[in-house]
Protein backbone atom coordinates (compact mmCIF):
# COMPACT_ATOMS: atom_id res chain seq x y z
CA UNK A 1 0.00 0.00 0.00
CA UNK A 2 1.13 3.34 -0.97
CA UNK A 3 0.27 5.96 0.75
CA UNK A 4 -0.04 9.91 -1.35
CA UNK A 5 -0.49 12.41 1.15
CA UNK A 6 -1.37 16.53 0.29
CA UNK A 7 -0.38 19.08 2.48
CA UNK A 8 -2.10 21.63 1.34
CA UNK A 9 -0.20 24.02 4.25
CA UNK A 10 -1.96 27.89 4.37
CA UNK A 11 -3.60 27.09 0.77
CA UNK A 12 -7.22 26.84 -0.87
CA UNK A 13 -10.06 27.68 0.45
CA UNK A 14 -13.49 25.29 0.23
CA UNK A 15 -14.39 26.55 -3.29
CA UNK A 16 -11.10 25.63 -4.83
CA UNK A 17 -9.86 23.01 -2.24
CA UNK A 18 -13.44 20.88 -3.57
CA UNK A 19 -12.91 21.80 -7.31
CA UNK A 20 -8.83 20.83 -7.06
CA UNK A 21 -9.88 17.20 -5.09
CA UNK A 22 -13.29 16.50 -7.28
CA UNK A 23 -10.21 17.20 -10.91
CA UNK A 24 -7.76 14.45 -9.21
CA UNK A 25 -10.68 12.01 -7.92
CA UNK A 26 -11.56 11.99 -11.67
CA UNK A 27 -8.17 11.57 -13.15
CA UNK A 28 -6.65 9.19 -10.41
CA UNK A 29 -9.17 5.95 -10.59
CA UNK A 30 -9.03 4.09 -7.18
CA UNK A 31 -6.98 0.80 -6.63
CA UNK A 32 -6.67 -1.37 -3.43
CA UNK A 33 -3.09 -0.61 -3.62
CA UNK A 34 -3.07 3.29 -3.02
CA UNK A 35 -4.47 5.63 -0.18
CA UNK A 36 -5.27 9.30 -1.42
CA UNK A 37 -5.00 11.93 1.98
CA UNK A 38 -5.72 15.08 1.51
CA UNK A 39 -4.53 17.79 4.51
CA UNK A 40 -6.40 21.39 3.41
CA UNK A 41 -6.78 24.46 5.81
CA UNK A 42 -9.59 23.40 8.82
CA UNK A 43 -12.14 25.67 7.14
CA UNK A 44 -11.86 23.59 3.94
CA UNK A 45 -12.35 20.34 5.39
CA UNK A 46 -15.83 19.85 4.84
CA UNK A 47 -15.94 20.55 1.39
CA UNK A 48 -12.80 17.99 0.80
CA UNK A 49 -14.64 15.51 3.39
CA UNK A 50 -17.53 16.14 1.26
CA UNK A 51 -15.41 15.25 -2.07
CA UNK A 52 -13.92 12.16 -0.66
CA UNK A 53 -17.14 10.77 0.93
CA UNK A 54 -17.81 8.82 -2.13
CA UNK A 55 -14.27 7.19 -2.57
CA UNK A 56 -13.14 3.99 -0.26
CA UNK A 57 -9.26 4.98 -1.02
CA UNK A 58 -9.43 8.56 -0.22
CA UNK A 59 -9.88 10.61 3.22
CA UNK A 60 -9.23 13.67 4.44
CA UNK A 61 -7.31 15.20 7.52
CA UNK A 62 -6.58 18.45 9.15
CA UNK A 63 -3.28 19.61 9.48
CA UNK A 64 -2.98 20.31 13.73
CA UNK A 65 -5.30 19.89 15.92
CA UNK A 66 -4.81 20.99 20.13
CA UNK A 67 -5.07 17.52 22.58
CA UNK A 68 -7.80 19.11 24.85
CA UNK A 69 -11.27 18.44 24.44
CA UNK A 70 -13.15 21.68 24.82
CA UNK A 71 -12.61 25.05 26.54
CA UNK A 72 -11.19 28.09 26.19
CA UNK A 73 -8.75 28.01 23.82
CA UNK A 74 -8.92 30.81 20.95
CA UNK A 75 -7.78 29.83 17.68
CA UNK A 76 -7.25 25.65 18.32
CA UNK A 77 -9.36 22.81 16.91
CA UNK A 78 -9.87 20.15 19.23
CA UNK A 79 -9.62 16.44 17.95
CA UNK A 80 -13.80 16.39 18.47
CA UNK A 81 -14.05 19.23 16.11
CA UNK A 82 -12.07 18.00 13.22
CA UNK A 83 -13.56 14.48 13.06
CA UNK A 84 -17.24 16.38 12.95
CA UNK A 85 -15.89 18.88 9.73
CA UNK A 86 -14.28 15.14 8.07
CA UNK A 87 -10.83 14.39 8.94
CA UNK A 88 -10.09 10.85 9.60
CA UNK A 89 -6.48 11.74 9.62
CA UNK A 90 -4.09 14.61 11.31
CA UNK A 91 -0.88 15.80 10.62
CA UNK A 92 0.80 16.38 13.85
CA UNK A 93 4.43 17.97 14.25
CA UNK A 94 5.26 19.61 10.92
CA UNK A 95 8.00 21.13 10.79
CA UNK A 96 6.48 24.49 10.09
CA UNK A 97 4.46 23.71 13.55
CA UNK A 98 7.71 23.26 15.14
CA UNK A 99 10.25 26.01 13.70
CA UNK A 100 7.50 28.53 12.87
CA UNK A 101 5.57 28.27 15.76
CA UNK A 102 7.62 26.65 18.54
CA UNK A 103 6.19 23.92 18.64
CA UNK A 104 7.74 21.46 21.64
CA UNK A 105 8.05 17.69 20.60
CA UNK A 106 6.45 16.97 24.22
CA UNK A 107 3.11 18.44 22.43
CA UNK A 108 3.32 16.58 19.95
CA UNK A 109 2.91 13.63 21.94
CA UNK A 110 -0.07 15.10 23.71
CA UNK A 111 -1.68 15.12 20.15
CA UNK A 112 -0.87 11.95 19.02
CA UNK A 113 -2.69 10.53 21.85
CA UNK A 114 -5.68 12.77 21.71
CA UNK A 115 -5.61 11.57 18.36
CA UNK A 116 -5.01 8.21 18.93
CA UNK A 117 -7.78 8.45 21.66
CA UNK A 118 -10.47 9.95 19.47
CA UNK A 119 -10.32 7.17 16.97
CA UNK A 120 -8.51 9.26 14.01
CA UNK A 121 -5.15 8.07 12.41
CA UNK A 122 -1.99 10.60 13.28
CA UNK A 123 0.41 11.16 11.22
CA UNK A 124 4.28 12.04 12.94
CA UNK A 125 6.13 14.47 11.01
CA UNK A 126 9.70 14.19 12.06
CA UNK A 127 13.36 15.59 10.82
CA UNK A 128 16.26 17.51 11.09
CA UNK A 129 16.84 21.00 10.42
CA UNK A 130 20.30 21.34 7.87
CA UNK A 131 22.86 22.31 10.10
CA UNK A 132 21.62 19.28 12.49
CA UNK A 133 22.22 16.79 9.48
CA UNK A 134 25.53 18.77 8.95
CA UNK A 135 26.58 18.26 12.19
CA UNK A 136 25.91 14.20 11.85
CA UNK A 137 22.74 14.56 14.28
CA UNK A 138 20.33 13.30 11.76
CA UNK A 139 19.54 10.25 13.92
CA UNK A 140 19.51 11.55 16.97
CA UNK A 141 16.66 14.45 15.78
CA UNK A 142 14.89 11.93 14.66
CA UNK A 143 15.15 9.21 16.86
CA UNK A 144 14.38 12.01 19.71
CA UNK A 145 11.30 13.55 18.00
CA UNK A 146 10.40 9.97 17.65
CA UNK A 147 10.64 8.85 21.31
CA UNK A 148 8.73 12.36 22.26
CA UNK A 149 5.57 11.94 19.58
CA UNK A 150 5.27 8.43 20.75
CA UNK A 151 5.57 8.21 24.44
CA UNK A 152 3.43 6.87 26.94
CA UNK A 153 1.74 4.68 24.17
CA UNK A 154 1.94 1.14 23.81
CA UNK A 155 3.34 -1.51 20.87
CA UNK A 156 -0.45 -1.65 19.66
CA UNK A 157 -1.14 2.27 19.28
CA UNK A 158 2.71 2.85 18.38
CA UNK A 159 1.73 0.78 15.22
CA UNK A 160 -1.41 3.09 14.46
CA UNK A 161 0.82 6.00 13.79
CA UNK A 162 2.30 6.44 10.24
CA UNK A 163 5.38 8.30 10.53
CA UNK A 164 6.34 10.78 7.63
CA UNK A 165 10.25 11.96 7.20
CA UNK A 166 10.70 15.25 6.10
CA UNK A 167 14.42 17.12 6.38
CA UNK A 168 13.07 20.58 7.20
CA UNK A 169 16.03 21.36 4.61
CA UNK A 170 14.40 19.68 1.77
CA UNK A 171 10.32 21.18 2.62
CA UNK A 172 9.78 23.72 -0.18
CA UNK A 173 13.31 24.12 -0.74
CA UNK A 174 13.25 22.28 -4.32
CA UNK A 175 15.98 20.08 -2.82
CA UNK A 176 15.13 16.74 -2.04
CA UNK A 177 16.63 14.24 -0.19
CA UNK A 178 18.32 11.73 -2.25
CA UNK A 179 16.00 8.16 -2.55
CA UNK A 180 19.31 6.55 -0.41
CA UNK A 181 19.20 9.34 2.04
CA UNK A 182 15.75 9.07 2.63
CA UNK A 183 15.70 5.20 2.84
CA UNK A 184 18.68 4.77 5.38
CA UNK A 185 16.61 7.08 7.41
CA UNK A 186 13.31 5.50 7.38
CA UNK A 187 15.64 2.07 8.06
CA UNK A 188 16.79 3.77 11.08
CA UNK A 189 13.45 4.85 12.22
CA UNK A 190 12.20 1.28 10.83
CA UNK A 191 14.70 -0.33 13.10
CA UNK A 192 13.32 1.97 15.89
CA UNK A 193 9.47 1.28 15.85
CA UNK A 194 10.28 -2.22 15.47
CA UNK A 195 11.51 -3.04 18.62
CA UNK A 196 8.61 -1.22 20.20
CA UNK A 197 5.93 -2.49 17.97
CA UNK A 198 4.15 -5.72 17.82
CA UNK A 199 5.99 -8.47 15.75
CA UNK A 200 5.58 -8.79 12.63
CA UNK A 201 4.36 -4.72 12.27
CA UNK A 202 5.18 -2.97 9.33
CA UNK A 203 5.18 0.40 10.78
CA UNK A 204 4.16 2.78 7.55
CA UNK A 205 6.90 5.53 7.10
CA UNK A 206 6.28 8.37 4.31
CA UNK A 207 9.07 10.61 2.94
CA UNK A 208 8.18 14.86 2.50
CA UNK A 209 10.18 17.19 0.96
CA UNK A 210 10.35 18.62 -2.23
CA UNK A 211 8.78 16.05 -3.54
CA UNK A 212 7.59 16.62 -7.46
CA UNK A 213 6.48 14.71 -10.48
CA UNK A 214 9.74 14.35 -11.52
CA UNK A 215 11.34 12.80 -8.79
CA UNK A 216 8.51 11.01 -7.30
CA UNK A 217 9.22 7.51 -9.49
CA UNK A 218 12.87 7.45 -7.90
CA UNK A 219 11.61 7.68 -4.32
CA UNK A 220 9.31 5.39 -4.42
CA UNK A 221 11.57 3.02 -6.20
CA UNK A 222 13.15 2.73 -2.70
CA UNK A 223 11.23 -0.08 -0.63
CA UNK A 224 11.48 2.05 2.37
CA UNK A 225 8.80 4.64 1.45
CA UNK A 226 5.23 3.51 2.01
CA UNK A 227 4.29 7.03 0.41
CA UNK A 228 4.89 10.59 0.28
CA UNK A 229 3.99 13.69 1.55
CA UNK A 230 3.50 16.61 -0.42
CA UNK A 231 3.07 20.57 -0.37
CA UNK A 232 3.82 22.56 -3.50
CA UNK A 233 3.13 19.36 -5.64
CA UNK A 234 0.19 18.98 -4.01
CA UNK A 235 -1.60 22.33 -4.85
CA UNK A 236 -2.36 22.19 -8.65
CA UNK A 237 -4.28 19.11 -10.43
CA UNK A 238 -1.80 18.60 -13.01
CA UNK A 239 1.02 17.88 -10.80
CA UNK A 240 -0.52 15.70 -7.85
CA UNK A 241 -2.25 13.47 -10.09
CA UNK A 242 0.87 12.62 -11.77
CA UNK A 243 2.58 12.15 -8.58
CA UNK A 244 -0.20 9.68 -7.33
CA UNK A 245 0.00 8.05 -10.88
CA UNK A 246 3.83 7.43 -9.62
CA UNK A 247 4.26 3.47 -11.21
CA UNK A 248 6.02 1.32 -8.23
CA UNK A 249 8.54 -1.61 -9.05
CA UNK A 250 7.21 -4.79 -8.73
CA UNK A 251 8.25 -6.86 -5.48
P1 LIG B 1 7.01 20.51 -0.07
O1 LIG B 1 6.40 20.39 1.41
O2 LIG B 1 6.54 19.30 -0.83
O3 LIG B 1 6.49 21.78 -0.62
O4 LIG B 1 8.51 20.49 0.10
C1 LIG B 1 6.31 19.15 2.06
C2 LIG B 1 5.70 19.31 3.41
O5 LIG B 1 5.96 20.33 4.08
O6 LIG B 1 4.94 18.45 3.87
Amino acid sequence: MTIFAANWKMHHGPATGRDLVRAVLARVRPREDRTLLFFPPAPTLPAVAAEVAGRRDAAAGTQNVYWEAKGAFTGEVSVGIAAEAGATWVLIGHSERRHKFGEADEETGKKVRAVLGAGLSPMLCVGEKLEERKAGETEAVVLRQLAAGLQGLDAAAIARVVIAYEPVWAIGTGVNATPQDAAAVHRCIREWLRARTPAGTRSRILYGGSVSPSNAAALLAEEELDGVLVGGASLEVESWAAICETPRPAR
